[in-house]
């Protein structure tokens, strides 16, 4: 049997969503097109902006939140984490745990190895009295499986607002499944940006998706830098503008690359027209409320235990019982 390399695996996948979304009315882009090499400094470039308020605010969250945690699980827990990356945040939550309880056990998701090797060492070197078990999965195509040490809960960590880049179907089919790797008593931590209100006006959320240095903007643009390089196709980058939009009724920031004039994009054998106007959506960035939050956890079998959140309201930190 002859096997794809996964390189050749990848470009497919690419070229499938390309195609797939910019034939589509209204023209989309998948978010995880985002993320090649680039596009993951990018981000991690995003989390340090004055403007991308959700890291750090998650983060004095942690720090204040976090010593108080370990001892309401009651038991001893080990914790897992979905879409762990290079796991920056985890390490302070890892430590209160370690001190507390004597060690713990984390246990790593992701589909970067690269990101997990990262997590490992750094967290091995930082954060004494932690065993990492890392995983490689994709956890919303693939099976991946949670080690349970015997009178040990399971903490499960989502965290960083991920939930939020997908439709409330797809979220509650993340946490249910989530969910049904856990057994009743077990814990969920789920990290969420909140919807604008008294203290927190729609500019500011705006403002973290459409920064002042541009980061942002190349992120986003980045996609199209990928789509010339893996699939040879010819956009030209600075015919299209960055756009976050607010979309009330759906309570998200959109990210779209606007068209900045009629135009025709190469890609393979297949011609692609815009209008000037016209836009590629390539990013959902969905913001809570109490009520959506609560409606999440219901349709994916947790109850809510503690809403905890920054002064000023932007950013949550859920904490959940699974049922
Ligand atoms: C990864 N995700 C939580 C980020 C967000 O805020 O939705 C992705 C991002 N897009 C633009 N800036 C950050």
């Amino acid at each position: 049997m002859i096997t794809e390399a996964p390189e050749a695996a990848l470009r497919e996948a690419v070229l499938e969503e390309a195609l797939t979304g910019l034939t589509s009315t209204p023209k989309t882009l998948s978010p995880w097109l985002f993320y090649d090499e680039r596009g993951s400094q990018l981000f991690e470039a995003i989390t340090a902006l004055p403007e991308y308020y959700l890291t750090r605010t998650e983060r004095a969250i942690f720090a204040k939140y976090g010593p108080s945690l370990p001892s309401r699980q009651g038991s001893p827990v080990t914790i897992a984490e979905l879409g762990a990356g290079s796991a920056s945040k985890t390490g302070i939550l890892l430590q209160h745990f370690a001190d507390q309880q004597g060690g713990v056990l984390y246990q790593p998701i992701d589909i970067s190895p690269t990101a997990l090797d990262e997590a490992a060492a750094s967290i091995s070197e930082k954060v004494p009295g932690v065993i990492v078990e890392s995983q490689v999965a994709n956890y919303i195509t693939d099976g991946y499986s949670i080690t349970r040490l015997e009178r040990h809960r399971v903490l499960a960590l989502y965290i960083g607002s991920s939930i939020g880049n997908f439709s409330s179907a797809d979220a509650v089919g993340i946490l249910r499944n989530l969910r049904d790797h856990l057994e009743a008593g077990d814990s969920l931590l789920l990290g969420v940006d909140l919807a604008p209100g008294k203290h927190k006006p729609v500019e500011i959320l705006i403002a973290a998706y459409d920064d002042d240095a541009g980061v942002t903007a190349a992120f986003n643009k980045n996609v199209l830098v990928r789509l010339n390089r893996e699939l040879g196709a010819n956009f030209n980058v600075d015919g299209f503008a960055h756009s976050a939009r607010w979309n009330a009724a759906a309570s998200r920031v959109e990210m779209h690359l606007e068209s900045l004039a009629a135009q025709t994009v190469t890609i393979g054998p297949e011609r692609i027209s815009f209008r000037e106007g016209e836009t590629i959506h390539t990013e959902n960035s969905h913001k809570f409320t109490e009520a959506s939050i609560l409606a999440l956890l219901e349709g994916s079998g947790f109850r809510l235990d503690r809403l905890l959140h920054d002064d000023q309201q932007r950013f949550a930190v859920v904490l959940a019982d699974a049922v």
